[in-house]
Formats: C-alpha cells, structure tokens, sequence
C-alpha cells in the first residue's frame, strides 16, 4: 500500500519495497489512529487526546517538547554526510522530520510508524517535500531498518516494553547506519538518583498542571505509566555504547534527554581541536 511519495533513487524503491513486504503481511485492516498489528491502543488514544489534536496538544504534556525537537534537529545536522538518509522510528505527526529537513536541507526522509492515524498527519505537514519523503506502516522492532546515515527517534522508543528489545534495536540501527553517521534519540529518560527522580516527577507534575486539573494531571502520568517503559539516562547510554555507538548528551532537563550516538569511522572528531 503507498502511504507517502516513494523516493527518486532505485535504492529508495528497494528500501520501501522490503519493508513494505514485511508491514503489509502484520498490518491489516487498518483503522486511523490504531495500530492494528499490536495490543496497544493508537498514540493518542495513548495519551488521552484526540488524533487531531495532537500537534496542539502535545507540547502541554510534555514539558521542553518543542525545545527537544530543535536540539534533537541540530544534533542530527552533525552528519557528516550533506544529503544524509534521515529514517524517524515512530514519526508520529511529522514533527521532528520537518525540522530535520529544515536543519538538514538535502536531507532524504524515511519515517516509520504503525500508527494510520499518525502517518497521515505525517503525510499532510510533509507534503512539500513530495518525493523525497516515505512513509511507511511498520513496527520497527520487527520491520528491516534501511542503511541510512540517521536513525532519530522522539518520544517513540519509551514503547518498546523491555531492556533486552530495545538493546537489539540500538544494535540494528548501528548496523543500518553508516560511518560517520548518527542515532538521536529524544524521549524520557529517568535520573538514576531516587530523589532527583521524585523531583523530576514534580517538575512534570507541574508542567501538567498548567493545562490540566491537578487530578487529571496525575491520571495521565498514571495511565502511560501502564504503556511506557521509561529506562536511567545512564542505562540508555549503557545500551548505546554496547550497540557500537559512541555517545553525548547535548540536551538534558529534569525527565528528559536528547542522546547522540555516534558510528564512528568517519571523520576525526579531535581533528580541530
Ligand atoms: C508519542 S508519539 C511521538 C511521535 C513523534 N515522534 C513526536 O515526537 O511527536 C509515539 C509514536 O511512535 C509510534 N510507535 C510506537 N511504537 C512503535 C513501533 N513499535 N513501531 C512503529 N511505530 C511505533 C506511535 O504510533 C506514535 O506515532
């Protein structure tokens, strides 16, 4: 099924065509905003909101989102390579993609997600960059990852359910991207001292509170607790080192943390110093 423009070059056809194969056999029928290979419910639902509300409303639930989302781009614009293969594991809406684009301006997309719902919001804000986008529906624990030079990520990877899964995606985009290249990844990512942890959770506490009762402020992060697995910093670079990966922080706030790795190989990063 075609969810996006398919990419100019023979080897965007062979990527879209090999995961394609693999979606189409786990994902079916489809109903916007479910996924309909897995238990969980659609992201929004998820989160508690409606689908078309999600751009508005997601910046209200997490605190620094729109802040993560622009230091996550400007890491990305760090590859060495000027026309890079930029792939988003959970593209949700787009957001993140549209903002590598505009840091990375030769920038080539693929975005993967078993949401329909979410791929068409994806669709719709990246319309513009006509071929040079491609959507996939996929689950990208299981779908094959295309050789890129960037594997981002935003607020996705905390579904994956256990340490040992999220491991061997860190070791399969390693292998997916190229030297020089780069994995970022935004998302929750706890303290590992229990007293930092419980103020982080204040903080966010409070971020929710400005939107929201402080009731209902406290149900949402009791319902995603249910769903997401929210891993120390230090283990998540624990699992990117022993992927191959070398690794920086270059964004960190209370629960939350930008994490680069890089597949080194290329240039030497010591070289102007
Ligand atoms: C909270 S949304 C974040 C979306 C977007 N990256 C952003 O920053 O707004 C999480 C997204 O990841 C997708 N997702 C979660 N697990 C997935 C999986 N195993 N395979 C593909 N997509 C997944 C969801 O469908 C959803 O669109």
């Amino acid at each position: 099924m075609r969810t996006g423009c398919s990419m100019p070059q023979r080897r965007g056809t062979r990527i879209r065509g090999r995961l394609l194969e693999r979606a189409n056999a786990r994902l079916s029928p489809r109903r916007p905003g479910r996924r309909a290979d897995s238990p969980h419910r659609g992201a929004a639902a998820h989160l508690g909101i409606r689908l078309r509300e999600y751009d508005v409303r997601i910046p209200t639930l997490i605190p620094p989102y729109d802040e993560m989302l622009a230091a996550a781009s400007t890491a990305v614009a760090a590859v060495e390579s000027r026309s890079p293969v930029v792939v988003d594991l959970g593209i949700g809406s787009g957001a993140l993609a549209a903002r590598c684009v505009a840091s990375v301006p030769r920038a080539r997309l693929v975005g993967i997600d078993t949401d329909e719902g979410m791929l068409a919001l994806a669709r719709k804000r990246l319309q513009r960059l006509g071929d040079r986008v491609d959507l996939v529906p996929a689950d990208f624990l299981s779908a094959p990852l295309p050789r890129c030079d960037v594997v981002t990520a935003s607020f996705s990877l905390h579904h994956i359910p256990t340490r040992r899964r999220k491991a061997a995606l860190y070791g399969r985009c390693f292998k997916a991207i190229r030297a020089g290249g780069l994995l970022v990844n935004a998302d929750c990512c706890l303290a590992s001292n229990a007293a930092l942890q419980a103020q982080d959770r204040r903080a966010w506490l409070r971020h929710l509170e400005r939107s929201y009762t402080p009731a209902r402020a406290r149900g949402f992060l009791r319902a995603w607790a249910h769903e997401d697995v929210y891993f120390r910093l230090e283990d998540e670079i624990a699992m990117m080192r022993a992927a191959g990966f070398t690794v920086d922080v270059p964004w960190r706030r209370h629960s939350f943390a930008v994490i680069v790795g890089t597949k080194s190989g290329g240039v030497d990063p010591c070289r102007d110093i």
